[in-house]
């Protein structure tokens, strides 16, 4: 496997006894935060009773039912038949490019952006194209230019929101312009909400589903919202036009039953997970936002750096000033071989112009603290 310099420029230090703290990781369950053992064992002691394997391809419908009870919660009402289950969130996108896309078709992607997207792109023989999120705009993006990128090929839009890397949130009025546009151009929008639950403003948090007129998938799952990523669940809702709502999901039910990826025992688990870990969601909430605001406190003394402060989710990306004029690459690799700390360049997450660091301000503060004091000293401040 070929590494990248900076990865290349990790291992050499670790290997050498200097293992650099990495401020990339996004993984709750790496950071210090535990979903409570008491609730996973009492959660998972019906899938002991080694329940009889008979699958459903869309999920079993206990399960899909707890999630219909989760957005009730937040009153929006579902059906369990809008709703099919995957063995998390990157499997869901695979199965929508694979689905709505043609060898050589593209969807309409943001950038910056989640890596991972391309990859799942090139295996599902898929394109991506760009449209570019404004940081002179808040990290909005600008609907005309969308439209440019839009061709004969495009079949759908996808939106992640709150957005990795840049915690950008769309607002209602965003939404409802968005919605009307995939209308418009008759285009599915994929809405990855898989940091819904981390919303810093939660007033402002507005969702593709409540718009009748689109077909809009929307995906979530537990790796995020109860810090369980490695259990692998997640979920596609499908809502707009009931007629193409029913099409979609007959056809997606026919991709998830050639596989049955979705494990029987998190299924089984999944009505006590979600019913029975409302304080443990709410300290998780408060624990984020408090490294949040830990974070970008110690950042607003750095000069160097300018930042639009994310509003959701786990991650940030801020421009910073290099004097010497290096490539993102080299700024990176010297940050790590002076300060022993890993950031990511924007360029990783395609953002075409300027320097940028990506890190995530889940990072545990133990560590945080002095790695940002050493952030704060390389750059000059
Ligand atoms: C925006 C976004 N979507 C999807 C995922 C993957 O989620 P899952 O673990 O459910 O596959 C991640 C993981 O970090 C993510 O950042």
């Amino acid at each position: 496997m070929d590494l990248n310099p900076i990865e290349t420029c990790y291992r050499r230090l670790k290997a050498a006894g200097r293992e650099p703290i990495k401020l990339t990781v996004g993984n709750p369950s790496l950071q210090g935060i535990h979903f409570p053992a008491e609730l996973l064992i009492k959660a998972y002691s019906r899938s002991a009773l080694n329940t009889p394997y008979d699958p459903d391809p869309k999920g079993m419908l206990s399960a899909r039912e707890a999630i219909v009870d989760l957005y009730q919660l937040q009153g929006l009402s579902l059906s369990p038949q809008q709703i099919l289950l995957t063995s998390g969130t990157s499997e869901a996108f695979f199965y929508l490019f694979s689905l709505l896309g043609q060898v050589g078709d593209n969807f309409l992607v943001p950038y910056p952006s989640y890596p991972l997207f391309e990859h799942i792109a090139q295996y599902a023989r898929v394109r991506l194209k760009p449209y570019h999120l404004r940081e002179s705009l808040g990290w909005s993006w600008n609907l005309d230019e969308m439209a440019a990128q839009v061709d004969e090929n495009t079949r759908g839009i996808v939106v992640i929101s709150p957005h990795n890397p840049t915690g950008k949130v769309w607002s209602r009025d965003e939404w409802r312009q968005l919605a009307e546009f995939g209308a418009a151009h008759d285009l599915p929008i994929i809405s990855d909400e898989v940091f819904a639950d981390f919303c810093f403003d939660p007033t402002r948090f507005a969702r593709g589903m409540t718009h009748s007129e689109t077909i809009c998938f929307t995906l979530n799952g537990i790796s995020k919202s109860l810090a369980l990523p490695g259990h692998k669940l997640g979920w596609i809702i499908v809502t707009g036009p009931e007629a193409k709502q029913e099409k979609y999901l007959n056809q997606l039910e026919l991709m998830a039953d050639t596989f049955l990826t979705c494990n029987q025992p998190v299924q089984l688990a999944l009505p006590t997970l979600l019913a029975e870990s409302r304080s443990f969601r709410q300290e998780y909430y408060h624990e984020v936002v408090q490294r949040r605001a830990t974070t970008l406190n110690r950042l607003k003394e750095i000069p160097q750096l300018n930042l639009v402060p994310p509003q959701g989710g786990f991650y940030l990306m801020a421009a910073y000033d290099d004097p010497q004029g290096r490539s993102e690459d080299e700024w990176v690799i010297a940050l790590m071989e002076s300060e022993g700390i890993s950031v990511y360049p924007g360029y990783f997450f395609d953002h075409p112009s300027g320097n940028h660091l990506v890190m995530s301000f889940l990072t545990d503060p133990k560590q945080m603290q002095p790695a940002l004091d050493s952030l704060a000293k390389f750059l000059g401040s």
